[in-house]
């Protein structure tokens, strides 16, 4: 077997994808692999690929193309597609790209060194005809609970396998507390490619907390598809070898009077039994399962980021009905009058899906509306894209003509525009905590290409270099720094706001003329 292989890694879409890449990336490293950043130079080249919207998946069929090309000139390439579209699509991928050697979904990570190292072993002439046998995919198995349970088990491996090395984290790190999602809302192709919602143990999350905050981790992002919606029943747990199990999660609507450690209790135990973890931050949250209790936990925390993300997709109740997502623009408006009454300075984000199936000028209106009063800090904005697979294809003609959906797409960009812009220059004149993250994109732009013409924000002493950071709210931050920064918290004084971003300088920093 060739572990001095080298491995390419491109991931697609979302944080959950992100999160999977680190924990394949540093398992395949622990077996001796080396990873680069040059596609055509790799022995291997993997796409962890995102279903969620056709878009996504145009960008990884134009890269598979890309790579049949390369193959036909340098055939020992192998080729992997890894994470959501494996699992949407399923071998016919195979059949139609004869260039793609291996398929692995999200839910059989584990598998992934063993068909790697399979495909590396097999020399090119066998190659082909063993290509079926380089499948791994959860198919529709993966919600009958025997055999999920069993995926679980295997699956909570690579968790718990996960590497922490310091270098490997730039100070902030993500744990999965949640897998899957039980809500089937009828646009989303998430609950058949990511399977059933599965719950991790508690005392394995903490137990994870900690050790990344020891690796020198200063932010912890928690991460589930609908992460409020954790509960783990520890009165019923399975445990193996005195490890507590993970746990299919239910589908009732949760109460903090159920059995066991409920969302808010998770938070309250990360918080106060890793003291110092500097950040607490978690996405993405379900409007439905929004308890008290959870803000309640997080006003009486103050590592806890004040910052919610609340998709409400839609302002209009019959298309909120038609998507399948179990509450009105009503309750949502009181949850956000409950979050803002408990915690006056949380930032709120949310994600609205314009062009949906029948969505009229007057549903259309209804949103514009919501937008202008909800003063989220930003708003992922999508036209409806149609999921082979998911209700809303089945049983709904996507009869909002393209030009529509780019219109309406538009209007409430502008209006949200104006929104954020709005919540940013409230900042002005306040001196803010920013977690640094990296040197800013136009700083990094102009120094590889040591441009003089890219201007780089208020970059004065050759010292110092734009770096781009984060508000507990999420606010972006731009600031005059340095990059032995990254990974630290550090105090900005803003003196400028933009609709996505504040600049600002850092407090106590020599002021330029
Ligand atoms: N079309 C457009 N947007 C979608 N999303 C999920 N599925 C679709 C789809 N079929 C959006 C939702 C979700 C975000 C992650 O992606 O707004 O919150
Ligand atoms: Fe998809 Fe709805 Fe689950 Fe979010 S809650 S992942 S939109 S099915």
């Amino acid at each position: 077997m060739d572990r001095s292989a080298t491995i390419y890694l491109e991931t697609f879409g979302c944080q959950m994808n992100v999160l999977d890449s680190q924990l394949v990336e540093s398992q395949l490293r622990g077996l001796g692999y080396r990873f680069i950043d040059d596609w055509r130079a790799a022995d291997v080249v993997l796409y962890n690929t995102c279903s969620v919207r056709d878009h996504a998946e145009h960008k990884v069929y134009s890269r598979i193309g890309e790579v049949g090309q390369h193959k036909r000139r340098n055939e020992d390439t192998v080729l992997g597609v890894v994470g959501c579209m494996a699992e949407r699509e399923g071998a016919a991928m195979l059949a139609r790209y004869p260039q793609i050697d291996l398929l692995c979904g999200p839910g059989e990570l584990d598998k992934l060194p063993l068909l790697i190292d399979n495909m590396l072993r097999t020399d090119l002439a066998r190659r082909t005809r063993r290509r079926r046998e380089n499948v791994a995919l959860q198919g529709n198995t993966h919600r009958r609970s025997g055999t999920l349970a069993a995926a679980e088990d295997r699956l909570e491996m690579v968790d718990l396998a996960r590497s922490f090395s310091p270098d490997e984290h730039h100070g902030s790190a993500y744990v999965r507390i949640t897998r899957g999602c039980n809500k089937f809302c009828s646009y989303c192709v998430v609950p058949q490619t990511r399977g059933a919602e599965v719950h991790r143990p508690p005392d394995t999350i903490v137990d994870e907390c900690r050790q990344l905050v020891e690796a020198g981790v200063v932010e912890i992002t928690l991460l589930g598809q609908t992460v409020n919606h954790y509960h783990f029943d520890d009165t019923a747990a399975v445990s193996v070898d005195g490890v507590r199990q993970p746990q299919v999660g239910g589908s009732a609507i949760r109460s903090p009077n159920l059995p066991g450690t409920s969302f808010a209790e998770l938070l309250a135990r990360i918080h106060d039994e890793v003291p110092d973890l500097q950040r607490l931050r978690f996405v993405t949250s379900f409007p439905r399962d929004f308890g008290d209790d959870i803000l309640e936990t997080i006003r009486t925390r103050p590592r806890i980021c004040r910052y919610l993300h609340l998709p409400v997709q839609s302002a209009s109740n019959r298309i909120l009905r038609l998507m399948n997502r179990g509450y009105t623009v009503e309750q949502y408006e009181d949850l956000l009058v409950r979050i803002r009454r408990t915690l006056p300075d949380a930032e709120i984000a949310s994600d609205l899906i314009c062009g949906f199936p029948s969505e009229t000028e007057e549903d259309h209106a209804a949103t514009r509306d919501l937008l202008r009063r909800s003063g989220f800090k930003n708003c992922f904005i999508f036209k409806y894209s149609p999921r082979p697979g998911t209700s809303a294809h089945e049983k709904m003609e996507d009869d909002v003509p393209e030009a529509v959906k780019r219109r309406r797409n538009n209007e409430l960009l502008e209006i949200q525009n104006g929104v954020s812009r709005a919540i940013h220059e409230r900042y002005v004149g306040r001196t803010v905590p920013v977690f640094v993250e990296s040197v800013s994109r136009r700083a990094e732009k102009s120094r590889n290409t040591a441009d003089p013409s890219v201007t780089v924000g208020w970059e004065s002493a050759q010292s110092t270099t734009q770096m781009c950071g984060r508000t507990g709210g999420d606010l972006i931050v731009m600031f005059d720094g340095e990059p032995g920064q990254i990974g630290s918290i550090v105090d900005v004084q803003i003196e400028q706001a933009a609709p996505l971003a504040l600049f600002g300088q850092l407090a106590g920093a020599p002021v330029v003329p």
